[in-house]
């Protein structure tokens, strides 16, 4: 269904940006890579999305065309990334159909909550190779041809340079998450795969970066990892921005890094999360953010400063 460009990309960016250049995209029927590569398209990029459903794929495919008359977006499905074979025959259709590939996102991953006591072997497999494996075989893949796009419209000498993958990753892997020992290994594998990327493909013109988001409304990762708010609360108060993330500024971070606003930005990771992996060890005994909001004082514990007389702050 068509959807009104101001529900997934801010309208700073300049229509057209991305004339002729070609998007290929793994996990791209999922609410967040199918953000990103909407709004690609919707500032002129033709695109190629895979993933594991074949109805699924499809359909988003032609939805995601809407964003743009004029658009070509194809959709492959049946396309697992866990195995080579799938993504470099994704690849080459990609190839072939749209005729070169500009930018990569790699972004297929699976994820569930479990305690490791309950996370069998094949569990923790399963989600390592679908993260870990998958992003190393979409980025395998890929490169050859980023490489290629990467010399025809280096960056720096043209306005619309190519040759640019972003690995989706999570936050979760900073700290420590329970529930999350599969992901928190994965993710910090891809992390890993994104700076390696950068050391060995920054020569040949490439930039491969990281886009970490926090919690994103309305998405199937939501569904599977936090159970619904009750209704009047807002447990995303935590949060400093005070709210969950939106598809959109997942798609925002997207455009930037392939832009070519973001010409000398490599091997870095961009936390879209509005500050929300920063709280992770707040809120015990002085509830985040209401103490602050409150204007509370510190008290119950030791070390309270001691107030002098006539002294204000
Ligand atoms: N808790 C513990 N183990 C789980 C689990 C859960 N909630 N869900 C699946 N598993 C285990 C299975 O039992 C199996 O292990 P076993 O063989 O020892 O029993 C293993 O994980 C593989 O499961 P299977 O269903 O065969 O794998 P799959 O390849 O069909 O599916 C998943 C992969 C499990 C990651 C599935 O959740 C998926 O397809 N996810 C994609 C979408 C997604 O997660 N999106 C959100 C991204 S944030």
């Amino acid at each position: 269904m068509p959807q009104d460009p101001s529900e997934y990309v801010s309208k700073i960016f300049k229509d057209g940006i991305f004339k002729d250049k070609v998007v290929f995209c793994t996990g791209g029927n999922g609410s967040i890579c199918s953000g990103q590569v909407r709004a690609l398209v919707h500032l002129g990029a033709n695109a190629c999305i895979v993933g594991r459903n074949v109805e699924k794929t499809e359909g988003m495919a032609k939805d995601i065309a809407t964003a743009r008359e004029g658009a070509k977006v194809i959709g492959i499905g049946a396309c697992d990334v866990r195995s080579m074979e799938s993504v470099q025959k994704a690849v080459d259709t990609c190839v072939k159909e749209l005729g070169r590939i500009d930018f990569c996102i790699a972004g297929a991953a699976g994820n569930f909550l479990a305690p490791m006591s309950q996370l069998s072997s094949n569990a923790f497999k399963t989600v390592i190779d679908i993260d870990l494996i998958g992003s190393y075989n979409c980025a395998k893949a890929c490169l050859p041809e980023l490489v290629k796009a990467a010399k025809e419209h280096p960056t720096g000498e043209s306005t619309v340079p190519s040759g640019r993958i972003i690995f989706i990753s999570a936050t979760l892997h900073y700290g420590g998450t329970v529930l999350q020992t599969h992901a928190v290994a994965a993710k910090a594998g891809v992390d890993a795969l994104s700076s390696q990327v950068c050391i060995e493909y920054g020569p040949l013109g490439i930039t491969s970066n990281v886009i970490s988001p926090g919690p994103i409304g309305g998405t199937e990762g939501m569904d599977r990892l936090a159970k619904k708010a009750k209704e009047g609360t807002n447990p995303w108060k935590v949060i400093p921005s005070g709210r969950m993330g939106k598809v959109k500024d997942i798609a925002d971070a997207t455009v930037y890094l392939f832009s070519d606003a973001a010409n000398y930005v490599n091997g870095e990771v961009l936390v879209v999360d509005g500050g929300a992996w920063r709280t992770t060890s707040t809120g015990r005994d002085f509830p985040y953010p209401d103490f602050l909001l409150e204007g509370g004082s510190v008290e119950g514990v030791g070390g309270m400063k001691k107030q002098k007389s006539g002294s204000k702050l």
